[in-house]
C-alpha cells in the first residue's frame, strides 16, 4: 500500500484512496483500543479476523437489501469499499441492557433477553468526537448541530432496526446472542445514506447463547483473555452456517 495514498488512519483501520475512482481500500489493523484509547494493545491476526467477519456480515445485509459501502474482500485484512462521507453519529442498538447503558441509568445487568428491562430494541445516537469522548446525543442535538435532517434521523433508526433483526437471526443460527452493536453511516457520491465502517466483534457484543460467554471486545476491555481466539471461533461458526 502506498503511504502517499493514505486518506485516514483510525483506531481500527487505515483507509487508502484509489486515484480516479469512487472507491477506497480499508485495511484492518491488529491494534486494540478501549475507553477512548486510554487502554491499548495489539493481537496478531485480529485485523484479518475482523475484516473477514465484517465482510460476511456486509454480504448478508446486502442480500437483504441493506445498502452498504462493501464491494469485495481483496485479501485477509483488506476490503474494497465505496468512498463515503461519514456522518459523525455512532448509532447504537441494544437488545439487552449492559455496558454504558446500565452505568448511565443505574440498572442491573441482564444475562438473557427475557430478563432485560428493554421492552423493545433501543436505538441511541452518540456524537462521534474522540476529544469529547463520543457523548450521547438526542435527535434535537443532531438537528441543532446540522449533522442530519429529521427525515435522515428516521432513515438511520429504520435501517438500524432492520440490521438488528437480520443480524439477531444470523448470529442466533451461529449460537450467539447479539446483545448490542454500533453502526456508522456515510453519504455516497449520489448523497444516498449507506452503512459504512465495520461490523465485527470490536463493534458488537456477542454472547454464547448457552454459556453466555463473551465473544467480543469486552474480553479486552475487562481483561478476560485473548480476543483473537474468541473472534476466530465467531468466524468459524459463521463460516459453518
Ligand atoms: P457501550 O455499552 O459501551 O455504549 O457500547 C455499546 C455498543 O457499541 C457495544 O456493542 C460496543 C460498541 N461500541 C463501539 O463500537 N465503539 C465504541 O467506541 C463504543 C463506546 C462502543
Ligand atoms: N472504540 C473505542 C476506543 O477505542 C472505545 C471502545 O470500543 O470501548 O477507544
Amino acid at each position: 500500500m502506498q503511504s502517499q495514498n493514505l486518506l485516514y488512519e483510525g483506531k481500527g483501520k487505515r483507509l487508502y484512496k484509489i486515484d480516479n475512482t469512487d472507491t477506497l481500500l480499508s485495511v484492518f489493523k491488529d491494534d486494540l483500543t478501549a475507553f477512548n484509547a486510554q487502554k491499548k494493545s495489539s493481537e496478531k491476526g485480529k485485523g484479518s479476523l475482523n475484516c473477514q467477519i465484517s465482510s460476511q456480515i456486509f454480504k448478508i445485509l446486502e442480500s437483504k437489501n441493506i445498502k452498504t459501502h462493501f464491494i469485495q474482500t481483496l485479501n485477509d485484512n483488506t476490503m474494497l469499499c465505496k468512498k463515503v462521507q461519514i456522518i459523525p453519529i455512532e448509532v447504537v442498538v441494544r437488545n439487552i441492557a449492559t455496558g454504558s447503558l446500565i452505568k448511565r441509568l443505574g440498572i442491573a445487568e441482564s444475562l438473557i433477553i427475557k430478563d432485560t428491562p428493554l421492552r423493545q430494541p433501543l436505538v441511541e445516537f452518540y456524537y462521534k468526537d474522540d476529544a469529547l469522548g463520543d457523548p450521547i446525543i438526542t435527535d434535537s442535538h443532531c438537528l441543532m448541530m446540522n449533522l442530519i435532517t429529521s427525515e435522515e434521523i428516521k432513515i438511520l433508526k429504520t435501517i438500524a432496526l432492520q440490521v438488528n433483526e437480520i443480524l439477531q437471526e444470523y448470529f442466533d443460527r451461529a449460537g450467539l446472542n447479539l446483545i448490542d452493536f454500533k453502526l456508522e453511516f456515510g453519504r455516497d457520491k449520489d448523497n444516498t445514506i449507506i452503512l459504512a465502517d465495520e461490523i465485527s466483534p470490536d463493534s458488537c457484543r456477542l454472547w454464547d447463547k448457552v454459556t453466555h460467554k463473551k465473544m467480543d471486545k469486552d474480553i479486552f476491555r475487562q481483561n478476560l483473555g485473548s480476543v483473537t481466539s474468541a473472534y476466530k471461533e465467531v468466524l468459524e461458526r459463521l463460516n459453518n452456517l
